[in-house]
């Protein structure tokens, strides 16, 4: 199983937590259905931004780090991490909603930042749409704080359909 094979000293997946049943483990491609499904649930997914292309592309860049967490066989979570050899960096954290606020997501970002560790990651970036304040929030528990930069972006590929 992908998930068994441990990569830079750290394990992928990832045992639960005594008695929660929730376990980390590399997106396998079954899992894309339930994956889409969660983001579209936890407002993830934006008009200009495929999901199904998203997931094709994390697979040809440490699809490892592309993690799932799964309650009881259900998958209820999800992150991306990467590495660009500068900076660690996070996308698509979600826990259904109905599982919230039983740490999942603490877990799954540690999971993550032991990964960016190993690989020697000095630094973990990542972006909150600036009204989502429950999660900035949530990352501030998690020992984050907002740098004083600008973000910008510049789109090299549309995932729009002409019309
Ligand atoms: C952000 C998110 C992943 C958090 O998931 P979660 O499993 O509920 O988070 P945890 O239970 O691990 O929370 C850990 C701590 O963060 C803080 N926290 C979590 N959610 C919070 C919220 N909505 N408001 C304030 N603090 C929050 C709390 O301190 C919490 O600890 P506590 O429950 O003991 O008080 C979840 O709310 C989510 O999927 N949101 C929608 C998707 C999204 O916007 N993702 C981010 C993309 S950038």
């Amino acid at each position: 199983m992908p998930g068994d094979s441990p990569i830079g000293g750290v394990g992928l997946a990832h045992p639960a937590p005594a008695g929660l049943g929730f376990e980390i483990r590399p997106f396998e491609s079954r899992d894309e259905k339930a994956v889409v499904a969660l983001w579209e649930r936890c407002q993830l997914v934006r008009a200009w931004n495929d999901p199904h292309k998203d997931i094709r592309r994390k697979l040809n860049v440490r699809p490892e780090w592309f993690l799932v967490g799964r309650l009881h066989g259900d998958l209820i979570a999800s992150v991306m991490a990467g590495y660009d050899g500068h900076r660690g960096w996070l996308n698509y954290l979600a826990v259904d909603p109905q599982y919230r606020r039983r740490g999942f997501a603490r877990e799954l970002v540690n999971h993550a930042e032991r990964l960016l560790r190993a690989a020697g990651g000095p630094k973990v970036n990542l972006q909150v749409r600036s009204l989502n304040l429950p999660v900035v929030e949530f990352y501030r528990q998690l020992g984050y704080s907002a740098d004083d930069v600008v973000s910008l972006g510049k789109r090299l590929e549309s995932d729009t359909p002409p019309l």
